[in-house]
């Protein structure tokens, strides 16, 4: 994709992965990705707002074609996706000089190799004249790097983000043309990247508070331009309200576990409670994540392999825990053949979740009408204490 025009001093010459299917090797991506990089011109001076992924160097290089003078090279981020191609843009542009957070100056020279003479970092609140143009740099820190920093062309009221309020999304289109599209990508990419760092995400929202935003521009997924969609969403995401939901994460290797999530799904949606079931068999561990995001229960449902949880459930569970989603409440349904220590090892594997445990249903073999009895009735505790919370 060819150069995307944003306004009258800032063009997009990033590029976007149209193929790409999975990130981090763990999150799906349906609709592709984009590694967006921004050129600001003024009175002859010139910026770049990050690089794009190794891997569309040649995109980069053909969008930068004509650029014959770079002053900065910005880097917001030192995750690779960004900073993997600053060495390349480095050497084109010998005199350009490569700008970014203090904390981020070690992690580039170790990340990708820049020269320590070519950095110089930039305070939080610090400004750039490029031109007639004034940047700003804000730092904000676990977004999701403790280098991470914003940068603020007043100007023209844009804020680019880096992967702060980003979502992986390809499409020809600079700007933003579907919320409800973008938003459910958003909610992805805030799911993995984002949500264990709520606190500081919230601190970094509040010191945004006092910028006139016209247009964010992230790394990743399209430019907003009614910037209250996805500042008020972020603020939704990392707020402490939960939806009155419940995921249940499961496998089933002979039926006993399913019936007795089947039995769950339904008495729970019987009590008007929104429920998620994710067979592991074959589940989009993104939508997971999403479901994540704001339910206030989760239900892990498994058979006992050997003694402990299957190793499929046992991945979600460590990636539920890493994830630090606000969650309430959990319990665990599950079977075993000839003994157990389910409910022992997952409590043991949930150390970030600040849930409380409510009582599990284990049945030996396929269920009895006792077990059902029993899902039943964790149902309708479940229920209870989400109306409890006010959940409606
Ligand atoms: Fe898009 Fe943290 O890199």
């Amino acid at each position: 994709m060819r150069t995307r025009t944003i306004n009258e001093y800032v063009s997009a010459v990033g590029a976007i992965d149209w193929d790409r299917r999975l990130f981090d090797s763990l999150i799906p991506l349906p609709d592709g990705t984009s590694y967006n990089s921004y050129l600001v011109r003024d009175g002859g001076q010139t910026a770049l707002i990050d690089t794009v992924d190794p891997a569309k160097r040649p995109v980069l290089l053909e969008n930068l074609r004509g650029v014959e003078r770079l002053d900065y090279l910005i880097a917001q981020h030192a995750e690779q996706d960004h900073s993997g191609l600053i060495p390349m843009v480095l050497e084109m542009y010998p005199a350009a000089k490569l700008i970014c957070s203090p904390k981020a100056k070690s992690m580039l020279m170790d990340h990708v190799g820049v020269a320590e003479d070519r950095i110089r970092t930039v305070a939080d609140g610090e400004t750039l004249a490029l031109g007639g143009l004034t940047l700003e740099f804000i730092h904000t820190p676990w977004v999701h790097w403790p280098e991470t920093m914003v940068t603020f062309l007043r100007d023209s009221g844009i804020l680019f983000s880096c992967d702060f309020f980003g979502s992986h999304v390809a499409q020809s289109d600079v700007f933003v043309t579907d919320e409800g599209f973008v938003g459910l990508a958003a909610k992805r990419y805030f799911a993995e990247i984002m949500m264990p760092f709520r606190t500081a995400i919230q601190k970094n929202l509040d010191r945004l508070k006092g910028l006139k935003i016209a247009m964010i521009a992230p790394s990743h997924g399209p430019v907003y331009t009614r910037p209250s969609f996805i500042l008020d969403a972020y603020r939704a995401w990392t707020s402490e309200t939960v939806r009155n939901s419940v995921l249940i994460p499961y496998i089933s290797m002979h039926g006993s576990t399913a019936s007795l999530v089947d039995r769950l799904v339904s008495a729970l949606a019987g009590h008007g409670v929104e429920v998620h079931p994710f067979n592991l068999d074959d589940t989009d561990i993104g939508k997971l994540a999403m479901a994540l995001v704001d339910a206030a229960t989760i239900v892990i449902g498994t058979p006992a392999v050997h003694i402990g949880p299957h190793p499929r459930v046992a991945s979600t569970v460590f990636l539920a825990n890493a994830l630090r989603p606000k969650l309430k409440f959990a319990s665990i349904v599950g079977s075993y053949g000839w003994g157990h220590k389910i409910v022992d090892q997952i409590a043991a594997m949930i150390p970030n979740l600040k849930v409380e445990l409510l009582p599990p249903v284990i049945s030996r073999g396929m269920p009895r009408p006792a077990d059902f009895e029993a899902v039943e009735s964790l149902a309708g505790t479940i229920a209870r204490k989400h109306a409890e919370l006010g959940l409606k």
